[in-house]
Formats: C-alpha cells, structure tokens, sequence
C-alpha cells in the first residue's frame, strides 16, 4: 500500500487537542503545503492567516452557531480566505490547499478539523464570514472559507479500514454498472 494511502485512512477530524504549542518548523511545513496546492488556471486565489494567539483562539468558537467550544483549545488555527475577483473556482482552490494542510499535519503527527465558515452562521446571528472578518480585519474583496484547526491530538481515532468504504460510490463506463475493487 502507498504510504499516502495509508496516511488517508490514519487522518481523522481531531477535535480535542493537548495544550502544547506546534513547532515552528513544522507549523510552516503545513503553511508550505498549502502554498504547493494546485489551482485553477495556477491563480492562486487563497491567503492564509496563521492565529496562534490565544485572545484571539478564544474567540473562535463564536464563529459558529452553536458554538463550537473545542475550537479555542487548538494550538493554531488557519483561516483560509480568497480573493473573489482572481477566479470564479475559489472555493475549489480553497478546498484543495485546507486538505492538502489536513494531510500535511496528519503526517506530521498532528491532529486537524476543518472548520466550515462559508454559508454559516456565527453566534451573534452575523455570517461566519462577517464574525471572522470582523475579528482579523479581513478587506472587501475576500471570501472566508474555512478555519483548519491545528494541535497536538488528545483523542485517538480509529483509521477506516479499506474494506469499510463505501465502495457503492463507484460506478464503471456507466453509472448503472459497478466498480469493484479486488483488493480490500
Ligand atoms: C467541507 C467540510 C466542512 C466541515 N465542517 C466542519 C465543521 O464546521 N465542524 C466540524 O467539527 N467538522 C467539520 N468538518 C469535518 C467533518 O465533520 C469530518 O471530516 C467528517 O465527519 C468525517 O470524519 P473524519 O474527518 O474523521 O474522517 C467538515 C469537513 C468538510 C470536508
């Protein structure tokens, strides 16, 4: 089995983290990947914003309706945002660089969530948008996508078994014909 295959059954939403700080270097390994992301038409339309201070961890989870309490015990957290007016597949650029630091962090022993803001609503009945561009002073013109929470994990989660997918997703020339997979 490839050792990425491995790693993407092994990585899983952490939710609960260890107050422990992530290591600069491999902080910007996770930050590295995200700026390695393909994207479409290669416009790179995202921007991170890296939060490690805790006044500010602490007011995260108010981002979300009801709040997500866990959020403000992440050693970092990184917000991903878009310039709108580079590329009308923003949201798909986005996602691809906030799983790319998913599976970055997995590999590097750390836990990860992802956080949704777009299309969400925070506490005080503003958008998650809104909430999080009030909060980091984020100018018109960008889009919030996402938080990627950060930290060392304090759960354990099992990896998915190969033979547990859903393997009903697949379809073969036809979407009326099945694909199977020999090897389980
Ligand atoms: C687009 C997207 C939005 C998500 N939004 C949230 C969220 O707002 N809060 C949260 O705790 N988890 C969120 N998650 C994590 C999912 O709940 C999680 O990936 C899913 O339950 C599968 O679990 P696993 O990641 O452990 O395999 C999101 C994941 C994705 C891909």
């Amino acid at each position: 089995m490839s050792a990425l295959l491995d790693l993407l059954q092994k990585r899983r939403s952490i939710r609960r983290y260890q107050d422990k700080a992530i290591e600069p270097e491999l902080l910007q390994q996770i930050l590295q990947s995200a700026l390695l992301a393909p994207s479409s038409k290669s416009t790179r339309p995202w921007e991170f914003i890296i939060i490690e201070d805790k006044a500010i961890l602490n007011q995260l989870p108010a981002c979300r309706k009801p709040a997500m309490t866990w959020l403000k015990d992440t050693a970092a957290a990184i917000v991903v945002i878009a310039d709108e007016s580079k590329i009308d597949v923003w949201v798909e650029d986005c996602s691809i660089a906030a799983v790319l630091m998913q599976l970055e962090a997995a590999d590097l022993g750390l836990g990860s969530c992802w956080v949704q803001l777009r299309n969400r609503q925070a506490f005080d009945d503003t958008s998650s948008e809104d909430y999080m561009k009030n909060l980091l002073h984020i100018p018109d013109g960008y889009k919030t996508e996402a938080i990627i929470a950060l930290g060392y994990p304090a759960e354990e989660k099992k990896a998915v078994a190969l033979d547990k997918l859903n393997y009903d997703k697949l379809h073969y020339n036809d979407f009326n014909k099945s694909y199977t997979v020999e090897r389980r």
